[in-house]
């Protein structure tokens, strides 16, 4: 065998230089600075309509409330049993599923997808997931050394392509297991929630597989609290199918409590079969000690606070209402914009993102930062964060697509 002559492994030896959304947001934030009229569409975080971040105050009181020891000490590796409770009836609560449960505290829901790539597949097996799809699951799949795999997300109607999951579930099956992440609702890139109707087929396609081979679905619910429906109606569907897989949920405090930064999540396996439930949390235990050994115990402290304490939690709820009215005006001015033009883009009700389609995504986001609008190029579309633009900038935002893509 011959040696290797970069003293760095083959693997890492080419991983791109930054990720592409921070550098056009540091680019558009930079002509902002110098007095531009920019539209900043890059930007995964609601902001306000001045452009500053949008904060829950009683989430930030929450955090300096927390006892000095309690913010200080170690938290447990598998994470504080009150969090882990509290975020698990924050999702799941008042159905079975809640019974069914083995959880995980994990840095944020990057964190947890991250746990259930490692967990749920083996080394070199495919992960699936919808061809648009947030960008960090190819991250956490290379660096597991997993291959990603989309199933064409949309059909030519616009609808939810199952039978195309159907068909990519076939292929990758040999493998001998499988993982589906889905990202559902206000899904990033594309802004699409699935109906009920979508989860009822999704559900028939999954239980169908689950029959052939052990399989796993994460449910990335990270803008849950952004849907125009908050009955989560999915939870009725994926019941049963914890019958024959595992139905885990990537938990995350980034969006809902809006602190991106504090890190906090969880994973959130259920299924019936109780056999498995000690040796997962066991995993759950190690792989945790594996990578961030444990999740910040302040803020653990503070958002349970902010799930139980019911006089916190009544104004952490009232706070959100503002600022879940704040996006969905945003995302009705930018229906109301579009309709009539040439946009095609997936139903959109709600959420962060919307994505244009185009197969000329590239130039054409070039061509927009000469009308001072940053978006981010995906391949098929552009990716329009409309949770960091102002309701007033949106008919100019859509405007000036709808005439760009036009002109071809
Ligand atoms: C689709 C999706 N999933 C999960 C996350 C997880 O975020 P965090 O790790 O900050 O909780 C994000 C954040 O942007 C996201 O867009």
């Amino acid at each position: 065998m011959t040696p290797p002559t970069s003293l760095l492994p083959d693997r890492i030896c080419h991983r791109p230089e930054d990720d592409p959304i921070f550098a056009l947001n540091r680019e558009a934030s930079a002509r902002r600075a110098k007095g531009e009229k920019i539209i900043n569409a890059t930007v995964g975080s609601l902001l306000e309509d001045d452009g500053k971040l949008a904060v829950l105050p009683s989430v930030v009181e929450a955090l300096h409330q927390v006892p000095a020891a309690a913010g200080a000490a170690y938290a447990p590796i598998l994470g504080n049993p009150d969090f882990l409770k509290a975020a698990t009836e924050d999702l799941l609560g008042g159905t079975p599923l809640a019974d069914r449960t083995v959880a995980v505290a994990t840095s944020g829901g990057l964190g947890a997808i991250r746990h259930a790539v490692s967990l749920f597949t083996e080394h070199r097996q495919a992960v699936v997931t919808s061809s648009f799809f947030w960008g960090p699951y190819t991250a956490v799949c290379d660096e597991h050394e997993r291959d990603l795999r989309c199933f064409t997300m949309f059909d030519e109607q616009g609808a939810l392509n199952v039978a195309a999951l159907e068909r990519t579930l076939a292929e990758v099956e040999p493998q001998g297991r499988l993982l589906v992440i889905l990202n559902d609702p206000c899904h990033n890139p594309s802004g699409y929630s699935m109906s009920a109707a979508d989860w009822a087929a999704t559900v028939e396609v999954l239980t169908r597989a689950a029959q052939r081979v052990p399989l796993a679905v994460l449910c990335d619910v990270a803008y849950l609290v952004y849907a125009r429906d908050l009955r989560r109606h999915f939870l009725r569907y994926l019941e049963p199918l914890t019958e024959h897989a595992i139905v885990a949920f990537a938990w995350s405090a980034s969006k809902a409590f809006t602190q991106y930064g504090l890190r906090v999540g969880a994973l959130i396996a259920c299924t019936t079969d109780t056999t498995v439930h000690a040796p997962l949390r066991r995993a759950f235990l190690y792989s945790s000690r594996g990578t961030w050994s444990n999740v910040n115990a302040g803020g653990q402290h503070a958002i349970t606070r902010c799930l139980t304490d019911p006089t916190v939690r009544a104004r952490v709820d009232s706070e959100r209402a503002r600022i879940r009215t704040l996006l969905h005006a945003r995302v009705d001015a930018f229906n109301a914009a579009a309709r009539g033009t040439a946009l095609k883009f997936p139903r959109y009700e709600g959420g962060f993102f919307i994505c244009i389609f185009t197969d000329h995504a590239e130039p054409a986001a070039e061509r927009l930062k000469e009308h001072g609008i940053y978006v981010v190029p995906q391949k098929g579309a552009l990716r329009v964060a409309l949770c960091s633009v102002a309701e007033a900038d949106i008919p100019r935002l859509v405007e000036t697509i709808d005439s760009l893509l036009r002109e071809g």
